[in-house]
């Protein structure tokens, strides 16, 4: 039997996933947005492109969560993008009551799923997901450093003119401006990057990983990323799908891992059928511990302004 994915949010991202997973044929789609006529318009054009692209999973587009039931994976993209005037703390509470309301729905539809959550800001709606839904910490998880550690492989294979194929690392912390690429872990070919870059290259790597989101809403001046973002849930769910014991970095709930309790912040973990099968725990200087503090601080001081 097919597996079942539900896109809460047919905008740029939500849409863009529905699309990949059929491309893979990973498994039958439902798009939900409160948009009339958008999410069930996009599926089927989608599913019109089947007999041309050779995929026969089926897509559809809804208004109603009936229609999501017994999901193997639900993916949360729907949210507000920010507006003039608004503040960080304005769109966290507006997006914080979409979570709200969009999880209840399909967590009481899907009791088995395992949560993917992509609405910003991340961690601080992943830990909204996980209180809502009731799940355990295993099945809910949030997508953002699988997306920055794409963006700073790709600017570290520009920089050495190689495959990004060749470059392994990752970014840790949460999904701001605060996260954690970590050069020490970090290799082409199993060769350290330190050995391949100079310091002052590799720091300017760093910060344009730190802006990758920023780079594109300015590049793109309405909306934001979602090409990147899109194949970084696909990752996911084939991961999860197949059973691939995948290590990639991802939003977990720590409770105590890094010394960090009761918080969702990127962190390498496995990822097979049961959603997160492990978090890894690798060793980090004290730099690289305290510049992991300093963004958790971020994500908590967020989680306090909502109460979850
Ligand atoms: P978008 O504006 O294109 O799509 C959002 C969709 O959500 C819209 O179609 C809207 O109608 C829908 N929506 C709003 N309230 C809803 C509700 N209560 N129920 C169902 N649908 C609802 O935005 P886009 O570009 O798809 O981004 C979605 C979210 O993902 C944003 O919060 C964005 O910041 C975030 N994002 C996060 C990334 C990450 O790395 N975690 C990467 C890229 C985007
Ligand atoms: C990104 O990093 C907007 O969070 C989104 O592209």
């Amino acid at each position: 039997m097919r597996k079942k994915v539900t896109v809460i949010g047919s905008g740029n991202v939500g849409a863009t996933v529905a699309q990949r997973l059929a491309d893979r044929q990973l498994a039958d789609v439902v798009l939900v947005d409160i948009l009339e006529g958008v999410p069930q318009g996009k599926g089927l054009d989608m599913l019109e492109a089947g007999p041309i692209e050779g995929y026969d999973v089926r897509i559809i587009g809804t208004n109603r969560y009936e229609e999501t039931a017994s999901s193997n994976v639900v993916v949360m993209t729907a949210g507000f993008p920010r507006k003039p005037g608004m503040s960080r703390d304005d769109l966290l509470k507006a997006n914080h009551d979409v979570v709200k309301s969009a999880i209840s729905e399909a967590a009481r539809h899907s009791p088995q799923a395992i949560l993917i959550v992509v609405t910003n800001p991340l961690d601080a709606m992943a830990q909204t997901a996980l209180r809502v839904s009731g799940f355990p910490k295993h099945r809910v998880l949030g997508m953002a450093g699988v997306l920055d550690t794409a963006r700073y492989r790709t600017f570290i294979a520009e920089a050495l003119n190689v495959s990004v194929q060749n470059v392994q690392g990752f970014v840790l912390g949460g999904h701001g401006d605060t996260m954690v690429p970590v050069p020490r872990y970090t290799t082409v070919a199993g060769i350290p990057v330190t050995e391949l870059l100079p310091k002052d290259k590799l720091e300017a790597i760093i910060t344009r990983t730190r802006n990758g989101g920023a780079e594109i809403v300015n590049l793109l001046k309405a909306g934001s990323a979602y090409y990147a973002p899109s194949a970084a849930v696909v990752e996911m769910i084939e991961a999860i799908f197949q059973d691939r014991k995948k290590i990639l970095p991802c939003a977990a709930y720590l409770e105590g891992e890094y010394g960090i309790q009761g918080l969702f912040v990127g962190v390498p973990v496995k990822l097979g059928a049961r959603g997160i099968e492990e978090i890894i725990e690798i060793k980090l200087t004290a730099e690289e511990q305290a510049a992991l503090r300093k963004s958790a601080e971020g994500v908590k001081q967020l989680v306090s302004v909502i109460g979850v």
